[in-house]
């Protein structure tokens, strides 16, 4: 595992943005795994930035998203295909026929998992998966549970997901309850996995899943597995686990 430490949230979005342009740069074809959620919005606003100054390309990259809500299609300002196409997507050079999120509008959830795992195979491999981290050490929409996942699945989202995620919404808003996830072994199959975190209420999730027990209940902990794990996080995020040395 690499660790990077940073100060605060703007030198974690730098540093990790750093990292996923190097990506694109040394392979402009690469499949990006992309995230939603706050943790993310400042790296998407520095690669924003790098292709207005010329220094990223994203005419060949793809992408594959970790998630989508069920029941929200990307009308919804609250579903994640919207927050990839207005935090990022649409402000560079992406061919959009190349990004891929869950359908949450699809209600058969068998028929949506296979289509997402197909596009998965058809890829051909993740380069690069950035991930945020729940503060119960979910990654993606797998929630703790008693096994580890495998494929894209139907989630129902924990309740401390909802609590934690129902601030963004607003009051005439509903809160979907379930999502599409991509499964752990698809996440742990990405040749490179960038886990980024910032902020005190990440501190617990954080010391668990890179120094507890692997175990399915702290679904973040089977990163501690994977042999190209690299971690941007800030102080507040690492101070548990500098406490803990
Ligand atoms: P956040 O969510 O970036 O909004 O904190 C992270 C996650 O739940 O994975």
């Amino acid at each position: 595992m690499q660790l990077y430490q940073t100060k605060n949230y703007e030198e974690m979005s730098k540093k990790a943005a750093g990292i996923i342009s190097a990506q694109v740069i040394l392979k402009p074809d690469s499949v990006l795994g992309l995230a939603t959620g706050s943790t993310p919005l400042g790296i998407y606003e520095n690669l924003i930035d790098g292709y207005k100054n010329g220094d990223i390309d994203f005419t060949q990259v793809k992408t594959v998203n970790l998630d989508e809500y069920k029941g929200l299609g990307s009308e919804n300002k609250q579903s994640y295909r919207h927050f990839m196409n207005s935090n990022l997507f649409d402000h560079v050079n992406i061919n959009k026929e190349n990004t891929n999120v869950p359908n949450g509008l699809e209600e058969n959830i068998e028929f949506e998992c296979d289509r997402y795992d197909n596009v998965l195979n058809d890829l051909a491999g993740v380069d690069l998966q950035l991930l945020g981290i729940g503060n119960n050490g979910h990654i993606g929409f797998n929630e703790p549970a008693d096994s580890f996942t495998k494929g894209t699945h139907y989630e129902a989202l924990a309740q401390s997901t909802i609590d934690a995620n129902s601030r963004l919404f607003e009051e005439c808003e509903v809160m979907p309850t379930s999502a599409y996830t991509m499964g752990i072994k698809t996440i742990m199959d990405a040749k490179t996995v960038l886990l980024v975190a910032n902020g005190k209420g990440k501190a617990k999730a954080i010391k668990e899943a890179l120094t507890g027990p692997i175990t399915p209940k702290v679904p973040a902990s089977i990163l501690q597995m994977h042999k190209n794990l690299i971690v941007v996080a800030d102080e507040e995020a690492l101070s548990e686990l500098n406490n803990n040395k």
